[in-house]
C-alpha cells in the first residue's frame, strides 16, 4: 500500500508520507510556462491543463500524493454562480449573498455537469502509480459560505459571522446547499479515481466554538458522510485549534493542523486521530539549516500521533524555491 494510505489507516509506513498543500502552483516554472494566457478558472476545467497541473508537483518533488489541481471555487463555477478569481486577491463573488433573497437566488443553482473534473481525474489517475494516490478536495460549506457573504476574503468574516445569527434560518439553507455542491464534487472525484479526500475548511479557525457546533459542525459533517467508507477524509482548518476536537468528531481518518498548534499538542487533544502538517511555510524562505531543524522538530512531535502525513502549516507560498521543497522531501523520507 502507498504510505500515504497507510498512515491514513492510522498505522506507521516505512518512511514517512509527505505532500504540501498548493504544491501545484505558482512556485513552479512549469506552472506559470503551460498557465500562459489562461485564467485559474479556465485551466481548472481544462481536463488536459488541469491534469499536467496536478502531476508537475509529483515528478519534480517526487511527494506522496498528487492533490487534484482545482479550487473550492470550481463547484460553485460548475454551479453556474458568478464568481472570478482575481490574481492578487482570490476568489470575488460579484453579488455577494446578504438576504434571504438572495439566499433563495443561489441555492437554486445546481452541477448538471462535472465531465470535465471527471475527465481530468482520470487522467492523472493513469498516469500516476499504484504507490502515489490522487487526493480529491472541496472547500467546507462555512468557507465556500464566508466568500459568498463577504464577497472576497475577508479577516474575521463579519458580514457572514453576522448573518449566521441575524438569519440563522437561511444561513442554514446556504450552508445545506454549499454542502450538497462540495459532496457532489467530492463523489465525482473519488468516482474517477481520487484515492483520499480533503475537505478544506480554511476559515473556521474565526469561528467561536459554540457557532461552530450549531451552525457549521452539522453541515460539514454531512459532507464528510457523503465520501464515508469509500476513501479515507483529511479535515483542515487553519486556526482552529479551539475546534480541533469538534473539526475530528465527525467522522474523519485524519486531522490537518496548522503551524501554529505542536503536533504534540494537537496529538494531545484529539488523541487517537493520525495527524498532518504542520511544517510552517515561513520557514521554506529561511535557509536550509533552519528550516532542517524545524522540520526534524516537526517530525519528533508528530510521533505522539498514531500516524503522521508530512505536510506544511498551510499551503506553498508562491515565492518558494522549488529546489527546496524537493531537498524539504528528501530529507523527510530519510528521517
Ligand atoms: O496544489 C494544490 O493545493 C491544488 C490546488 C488548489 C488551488 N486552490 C489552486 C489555486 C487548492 C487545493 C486550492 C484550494 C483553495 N482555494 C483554498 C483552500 C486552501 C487554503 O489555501 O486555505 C482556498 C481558500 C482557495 C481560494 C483561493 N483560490 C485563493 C485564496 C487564491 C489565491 C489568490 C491569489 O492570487 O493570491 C486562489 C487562486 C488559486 N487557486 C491559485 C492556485 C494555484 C493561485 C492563482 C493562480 O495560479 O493564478
Amino acid at each position: 500500500m502507498s504510505s500515504l494510505l497507510t498512515a491514513l489507516s492510522g498505522t506507521r509506513p516505512e518512511t514517512l508520507p509527505v505532500w504540501f498543500m498548493r504544491q501545484a502552483g505558482r512556485s513552479l516554472p512549469e506552472y506559470k510556462e503551460v498557465r500562459e494566457g489562461t485564467t485559474i478558472l479556465e485551466a481548472c476545467l481544462k481536463p488536459d491543463l488541469a491534469a499536467e497541473i496536478t502531476l508537475q508537483p509529483v515528478r519534480r518533488h517526487k511527494v506522496d500524493a498528487a492533490i487534484f489541481f482545482s479550487d473550492i471555487m470550481t463547484p460553485l463555477v460548475l454551479a453556474g454562480v458568478d464568481v472570478d478569481i482575481v490574481p492578487g486577491i482570490g476568489p470575488v463573488i460579484e453579488e455577494p449573498i446578504r438576504t434571504a433573497a438572495d439566499v433563495e437566488r443561489v441555492v437554486a443553482h445546481r452541477i448538471e455537469d462535472a465531465s470535465a473534473i471527471t475527465e481530468a481525474v482520470r487522467l492523472v489517475v493513469a498516469e500516476l502509480g499504484e504507490q502515489t494516490p490522487l487526493i480529491g478536495f472541496a472547500g467546507a460549506p462555512f468557507t465556500l459560505a464566508a466568500y459568498l457573504v463577504e464577497g472576497r476574503g475577508s479577516r474575521d468574516h463579519l458580514k457572514a459571522r453576522a448573518m449566521m445569527h441575524a438569519d440563522p434560518a437561511s444561513w442554514h439553507r446556504l450552508l445545506d446547499w454549499a454542502a450538497e455542491l462540495s459532496a457532489q464534487f467530492l463523489g465525482v472525484q473519488v468516482d474517477a479515481g481520487a484515492r483520499a479526500v480533503q475537505l478544506f475548511d480554511s476559515w473556521a479557525g474565526s469561528l467561536k466554538r459554540d457557532d461552530y457546533l450549531e451552525l457549521v459542525q452539522p453541515h460539514s459533517a454531512k459532507v464528510l458522510k457523503a465520501v464515508e467508507g469509500r476513501v479515507p477524509r483529511i479535515h483542515f482548518g487553519v486556526g482552529t485549534r479551539h475546534l480541533l476536537s469538534e473539526m475530528a468528531e465527525i467522522g474523519v481518518e485524519a486531522l490537518g493542523v496548522d503551524y501554529r498548534t505542536p503536533l504534540d499538542e494537537a496529538a494531545w487533544l484529539v488523541p487517537g486521530v493520525p495527524l498532518q502538517g504542520n511544517i510552517d511555510p515561513a520557514l521554506l524562505a529561511a535557509g536550509w539549516d533552519a528550516l532542517e531543524a524545524h522540520a526534524r522538530d516537526v517530525v519528533r512531535r508528530g510521533r505522539e500521533a498514531p500516524a503522521h502525513v508530512v505536510n506544511l502549516g498551510h499551503g506553498v507560498p508562491p515565492t518558494t524555491d522549488p529546489e527546496v521543497l524537493t531537498d524539504l522531501v528528501a530529507l523527510i523520507h530519510e528521517l
